[in-house]
Parts: structure tokens; C-alpha cells; sequence
């Protein structure tokens, strides 16, 4: 058992950890540190609240810390790349399972019946906010795992009067929370239980309201919902370092989600409303041109005669796991003195950061690593860009196609090269579900297969 004031000075370390931790993790260079940061904080934040004041049960405590420890460790080492979205998604519907679960626990615990006046009411309203977010947060994760995992369709589902069925669903809560607070003893569990329920459909028509294209953004607001959650049960269990955690994950996915939005030129309340003027009002425009396709020798051939290539990656680079030959293929142009250079765009591969994290597991120097703005400028006067299974972020459709699902997200446009080599599978469309007009413009051409194994061969044929 530690002392309270122990528990004090441990929860500032783990909160000053934490902060350290969200730092570090702003900068690809300082990233493995700021994780390490976070592992250590929470390791404390763990032992120094189980061995705190009036915890009992240690035995089950440890016991249930360990097997979650082992299915979390199993999880973690079996999950792809490409799939970590889901996996984080289902992991902010915990947090706010957990955040109901802590709600309906500290209503029925005794010690709570035995506050009173307006301590009682603070309370009381924390149970309510806080089981409201947490199954909001719950279900709404769900669906976006659903979502990614391709279980659930990703094309919005939206009906008329949405909005108004929304906000009376909120307005019907409001009014249980007034029943719940007037209510004594536990006898406002039945409000509490069917607001638990609403908020839980609230939570599943919100995500499903989301087109698959904004689902980057659901991702990271999910993440800030969770942190709120998180937060709300910090003040139903009286636990500062809770409520510091949460509101640090809470603030950092509104930011993340803010900027986001602005990477995609979406409006923040339109997306996480769901639909706002998202809805194209025709077909998309009449795609014009062929698509013509080239070899490995030819491919070998352009990139030979290029002073200047542009790499951009895609979702299809992290399936192929393409970034080893890859970086081969960049050390063999750069010994021939070519200036090459990636250009990433902010929702390329399905989370954030996912190709920059790619890159560097391949060693890639980060100075050759370029946002969208600083490469769009350079494009015109690039020999060749490879784009190496991207599809939605070099659509050129984005900027000139006002029914395209994704008309209006910035893209990198790639098109402005002398030539452009796509590398994918197929004429498959990408998460998006969009045609794209790049395939059929004449300096483009189509290198079908696998990236992997495509790079490779290229490879090959560099000396
Ligand atoms: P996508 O538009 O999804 O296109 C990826 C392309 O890769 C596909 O068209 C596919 O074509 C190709 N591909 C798949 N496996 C391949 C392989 N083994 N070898 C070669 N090519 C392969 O990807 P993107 O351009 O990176 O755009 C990202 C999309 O995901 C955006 O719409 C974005 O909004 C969305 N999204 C992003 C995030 C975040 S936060 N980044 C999260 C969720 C969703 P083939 O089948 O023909 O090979």
C-alpha cells in the first residue's frame, strides 16, 4: 500500500510522462521515445493506483491485468499495418464500455448513496455525462470498425429529417438526466438505463452517417470521444490522473481531427454530422482518354533517362509491403545523382502518419520525405513520378469533378509531371470507391501487378 500523498506525486510524474509522451510523438525522430514515454507513465499510473488507499482484491486485480496483457500482446503482434485502424477503433469502444460500465457502478455503489446535497447532484451528473459519451463512444466505435473492416458499407447511410430525429434523441436525454437527478436512492436506473440505449443508437446512426472517405476523421474523433469518456470516468471514480489522461487524448484527437479535416477541405461539423452537403447531386463526370499500360524495361527505360522522380505511396505500398525494394530502388537512382523525393499525402494509407511510419521502417532519410504542399509546386518540373499503389490521393477528380465523393480534398497532383508511371494490381478503384480520371491521361501509364514484386523487378533491371 502506498500513501495518498505517494499516489499524488506518481499520478504528476505519470501525467508529465504523458505530456512528454504526446511531444515526443509529433516528430518522426523523437517518436520511439515518446512511446517509451507512454509505456513508462502508464506502468506507473497502473501500480500506483492499484496499490493505492482502499483497493482490495489485489490477486483478482493482477490476475485480469495479465490476461488482458496477454490477449493485448497477441492482438498487437498478429495485426497488420493496414489493419491497426481497426484495431484502434475497437479499441476506443473499451474505453467507452469501460466509461458505462464505471457509470452503473458508481450509481448502485453505497458510498455514492451516502453523498448528499449538491456534491450528490455534481455526482450524479458525472454518471450521466459520462455513461452519455461512454455509449455513444462504444457503438459509434464499433461501427467504425465495422466500417473499416468492410463488414458494415462504407457509403453514408442518411435519411431525411436526420438531424431533427438527432437532436429530439438528445433533447429525450436531457430529460431523463432531470427524472435521474430528482430520482433517490437507485431509483433512477431505469432513466439511466434508457438513456444508456439511446445514446447507444445515437452513436450507431452518427458513424453510420459517415461516407467511407471521411472515415480518417471519424478514426481520430472516435479517439477524442474516448478520451473524454475516459475523462468522465475519472470524475465518477474521484481520479485526477484519469481525468488529466483523458482530457490529454480528448484535446489531442480534437486537434488531430480539426487538422485532418482541413487536409481533406471538409468542413468538422460536416463531417462528424455526417453528410452535410457531402452528397454529390449528379454522376460523376464522363472519364475521357485510354488507358495504356508499359513494362518493367520500359519503366527501367524512363526511370534511366529521369533527372527528377517523385515517389508517392499508397495504401497499396504498406499490403505489398513494398518500402524494402523501394529503398533500394532509391539508393540505386540516387548513385546515379537523380534527385528523388516522396511526397506523402495526410490520409494516404489508412491511418495517419501510416506511409511515414512505412518509410522509416525502410530506413529512408526523412529530408527526402515531402508533405503534398511542398511537392505540388515541384511537380511540373519532375521528370517522373512512381505512384506506387495510391489511388483516391491522385485523383484529379478531387479538384475538378463536383459529384465525386471526394471533389474538394487537396490531392497531389501528379498529372503535372512530364510522365507518370501508376503502379496497382487493376483498374480497381481505391477506398473511396471512385473512378479515376489519372489512368486515362496520356502521360500517364498503368505497371499492373503487385508493388512488391513490380519495384523488385525494376530493380533488376537498374544497374
Ligand atoms: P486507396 O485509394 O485506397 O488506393 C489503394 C490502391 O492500392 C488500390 O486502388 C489498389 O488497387 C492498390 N493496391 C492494393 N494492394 C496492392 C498491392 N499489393 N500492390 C499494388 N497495389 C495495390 O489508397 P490511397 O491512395 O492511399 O488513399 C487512401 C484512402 O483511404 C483515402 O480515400 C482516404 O480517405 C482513406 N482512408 C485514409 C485513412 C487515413 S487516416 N490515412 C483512414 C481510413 C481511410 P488494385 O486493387 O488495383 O491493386
Amino acid at each position: 500500500m502506498i500513501s495518498a500523498q505517494v499516489q499524488l506525486a506518481s499520478y504528476l510524474f505519470a501525467s508529465i510522462l504523458f505530456i512528454l509522451s504526446l511531444g515526443g510523438l509529433s516528430s518522426q525522430t523523437s517518436a520511439r521515445r515518446g512511446v517509451l514515454y507512454g509505456i513508462i507513465g502508464m506502468i506507473i499510473a497502473v501500480v500506483s493506483t492499484v496499490l493505492g488507499q482502499g483497493v482490495a482484491g489485489h490477486a483478482y486485480i493482477i490476475a485480469a491485468i495479465a490476461i488482458a496483457s496477454v490477449i493485448g500482446l497477441l492482438l498487437a503482434r498478429r495485426v497488420e499495418m493496414t489493419s491497426m485502424p481497426q484495431l484502434v477503433a475497437i479499441l476506443h469502444s473499451f474505453v467507452g464500455l469501460a466509461a458505462v460500465l464505471v457509470g452503473f457502478g458508481s450509481y448502485i455503489d453505497p458510498h455514492t448513496q451516502a453523498i448528499t446535497g449538491v456534491s450528490h447532484s455534481i455526482h450524479l451528473a458525472e454518471i450521466f455525462i459520462g455513461v452519455f459519451i461512454g455509449a455513444i463512444t462504444f457503438t459509434g466505435s464499433i461501427i467504425a470498425w465495422g466500417k473499416l473492416e468492410g463488414k458494415i458499407r462504407s457509403k453514408p447511410l442518411l435519411y431525411p429529417g436526420r438531424h431533427m430525429v438527432n437532436i429530439l434523441l438528445v433533447i429525450g436525454c436531457l430529460v431523463l438526466g432531470v427524472f435521474f437527478s430528482m430520482a433517490t436512492g437507485t431509483g433512477g436506473m431505469l432513466y439511466l438505463i434508457i438513456m444508456t440505449a439511446i445514446a447507444s443508437f445515437i452513436g450507431i446512426m452518427l458513424v453510420m452517417a459517415i461516407g467511407g472517405a471521411d472515415m480518417p476523421v471519424v478514426v481520430s474523433m472516435l479517439n477524442s470521444y474516448s478520451g473524454w469518456a475516459a475523462a468522465a470516468a475519472g470524475f465518477m471514480l474521484g481520479n485526477d490522473l484519469l481525468i488529466v489522461t483523458g482530457a490529454l487524448v480528448g484535446s489531442s484527437g480534437a486537434i488531430l481531427s480539426i487538422i485532418m479535416c482541413e487536409a481533406m477541405n471538409r468542413s468538422f461539423f460536416s463531417v462528424i454530422f455526417g453528410g452535410f452537403g457531402a452528397t454529390p447531386t449528379g454522376p460523376a463526370k464522363a472519364v475521357t482518354g485510354e488507358v495504356t499500360a508499359m513494362d518493367h524495361s520500359e519503366v527501367a527505360a524512363l526511370l534511366k533517362e529521369a533527372k527528377s522522380v517523385v515517389i508517392v505511396p499508397g495504401y497499396g505500398m504498406a499490403v505489398a509491403k513494398a518500402q524494402f525494394p523501394i529503398k533500394e530502388m532509391v539508393e540505386k537512382l540516387e548513385s546515379e545523382n537523380k534527385e528523388v523525393r516522396f511526397g506523402i499525402h495526410p490520409v494516404a494509407g489508412r491511418l495517419p502518419g501510416h506511409m511515414n511510419v512505412l518509410l522509416a521502417e525502410a530506413n529512408l532519410p526523412y529530408d527526402i520525405v515531402l508533405e503534398m504542399e511542398e511537392i505540388n509546386d515541384d511537380l511540373p518540373d519532375t521528370d517522373l513520378v512512381l505512384v506506387i499503389g495510391a489511388n483516391d490521393i491522385v485523383n484529379p477528380g478531387a479538384l475538378d469533378d463536383e459529384n465525386s465523393p471526394i471533389y474538394g480534398m487537396p490531392v497531389i497532383e501528379v498529372w503535372n509531371a512530364k510522365n507518370v508511371i501508376v503502379m496497382k494490381r487493376s483498374m480497381a478503384t481505391g477506398y473511396a470507391g471512385v473512378q479515376n480520371p489519372l489512368f486515362f491521361k496520356s502521360n500517364t501509364n498503368m505497371l499492373y501487378g503487385d508493388a512488391k514484386d513490380s519495384v523488385s523487378k525494376i530493380n533488376g533491371l537498374l544497374h
